[in-house]
């Protein structure tokens, strides 16, 4: 698979999680576990896999997504600290939700589109595959193991600090 199917593959699965935790049928806090894992795995391989290697194609598409990334896990952060009973609760799955709606909106219509006329379907499919295998490992750690604790530093800034300006030279 390529690797910007994959990511919206993992993108439709997030929206799907959001719509269980919104209808308040299923067990709330079991499902935003399961959103934090699949939203924290994700931003992860984005993070230190995808991004990297197409930086040079849409820098400041890069650059503004390692940074929405960054709100979407604060805004995750205080999600994951509110009560399903407290009354903030449900502002914060939508507030989570919008922040989430218009990033991802922005990969799938600006940044994959021109990854893809820039980069070969073979390397493209090659990348998701180890994208893939990176995924499986980050969903097995879990968020909590992939989130900074606090609130000061949020694994995007890890990873876009980490990786070097010359990383688009893997694409
Ligand atoms: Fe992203
Ligand atoms: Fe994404």
């Amino acid at each position: 698979m390529k690797a910007t199917s994959l990511l919206e593959k993992q993108h439709r699965k997030v929206e799907s999680l959001f719509k269980q935790l919104e209808s308040g049928r299923a067990e709330p806090a079991l499902v935003l576990a399961e959103l934090a894992n699949e939203l924290a795995a994700h931003m992860a391989i984005e993070q230190e896999t995808f991004y990297p290697a197409v930086r040079q194609i849409k820098e400041d598409l890069i650059l503004e997504s390692y940074e929405e990334h960054a709100i979407a896990e604060l805004a995750l952060k205080r999600l994951l600290s509110t009560s399903p009973e407290d009354s903030a609760f449900k502002a914060r799955v939508t507030t989570l939700k919008e922040l989430i709606q218009h990033h991802v909106e922005e990969e799938e219509e600006e940044l994959f589109p021109a990854v893809e006329k820039v980069v070969g379907e073979e390397r493209l499919t090659e990348l998701g595959r180890s994208m893939k295998a990176e995924f499986e490992e980050r969903l097995a750690e879990g968020y909590e193991a992939l989130l900074p604790p606090g609130y000061k530093k949020t694994s995007a800034d890890k990873a876009s600090h980490a990786s070097p300006r010359n990383g688009a030279a893997r694409a």
